[in-house]
């Protein structure tokens, strides 16, 4: 489905603030359009911790620690030492990682053409960007052609383990696409000796509630436009990410990892999950 990409950007900037009120980014990350946001959404936010309803942060902050540790375990495993991030917005992820391992890793940043470029400047300005450190355009729907994932990945070391990452971009589109950018993501990683592919999604049977559908309405409204949930259980996902051609998928569950992560489990952290699918099946 041809999502208008302008009605998505606005949650990169929110988000963005998002990482950095929780100490997860740097100041050179944070935009007017994210702090606006974030201040505007304070009072919701605040009335949904109140009453117990899940909030947007509880979520958030459960998928992006998920993710890094996923992440964190492949490098440190030997499995993974370039990375792909698709819709990386205003993520600190990139920065954060090449702060931790610095020439070891590659990690490519990716977005629509004026995000990237806007991300770019950003972290250009502030002195964030190392070697190995780089911000390119990138259309996740793009099959060939400048923009594509595997034009991009030509550019890499074809004897190194890769991760893709997604984070925040598969439900604002319906499910033919996302099967398509998991074939894509797939055929590409299967490239590399090991591939990994990270993202966080939102399933169907567990955004059943009261809450939730306030809660996706009001997102709705934030991005104007729908948004999808695909499947109702995390095998259904796992059997399509097989299908897409993935030699393993696994949808893990942010509870599973409340000590490790410190998530606090506040109402909310439930209503994501987050995809690990590798082309090899070797650990
Ligand atoms: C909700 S934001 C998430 C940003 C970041 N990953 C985060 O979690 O903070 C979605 C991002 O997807 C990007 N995006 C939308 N359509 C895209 C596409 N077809 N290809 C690549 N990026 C896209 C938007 O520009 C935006 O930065």
């Amino acid at each position: 489905m041809a999502r208008n990409p302008a009605s998505i950007s606005p949650t990169a900037h929110y988000t963005g603030y998002t990482w950095f009120a929780h100490g997860l980014s740097h100041p050179a990350l944070v935009t007017p359009q994210g702090r606006l946001m974030h201040t505007a959404l304070r009072p919701l936010h605040g009335l949904a911790a109140w009453t117990g309803a899940p909030t947007l942060e509880a979520f958030l902050l459960a998928r992006h620690k998920l993710i890094d540790l996923l992440l964190d375990q492949a490098i440190a495993e030997g499995r993974v030492s370039q990375v792909i991030e698709v819709a990386a917005g205003l993520s600190p992820r990139g920065w954060r990682f090449k702060q931790k391992h610095g020439g070891r890793l590659r990690y490519i940043e990716c977005d629509l053409p004026d995000m990237a470029a806007r991300k770019r400047h950003l972290i250009e300005q502030a002195g964030l960007i190392s070697q190995g450190h780089e911000v390119l355009p990138l259309n996740a729907l793009a099959d060939t052609g400048p923009l594509s994932l595997s034009n991009l990945a030509e550019g890499l070391d074809a004897t190194q383990g890769t991760a893709i990452i997604t984070e925040g971009l598969l439900n604002y589109f319906d499910t033919p696409t996302v099967q398509g950018m998991w074939a894509r993501f797939a055929a590409v990683l299967q490239r590399f000796p090991n591939g990994l592919y990270l993202s966080d999604l939102h399933l169907g049977n567990i955004n059943r509630g009261l809450g939730i559908q306030a809660f996706k309405a009001l997102l709705s409204t934030f991005v104007k436009g729908q948004v999808f949930l695909h499947f109702n259980h995390e095998q259904e996902a796992e059997t399509e990410l097989r299908r897409a051609g993935f030699a393993m998928a696994k949808l893990h569950h942010p509870r599973h990892f409340a000590a490790q992560l410190h998530l606090s489990m506040q109402p909310g952290t439930d209503a994501v999950r987050v995809v690990e699918a590798r082309t090899s099946r070797a650990e």
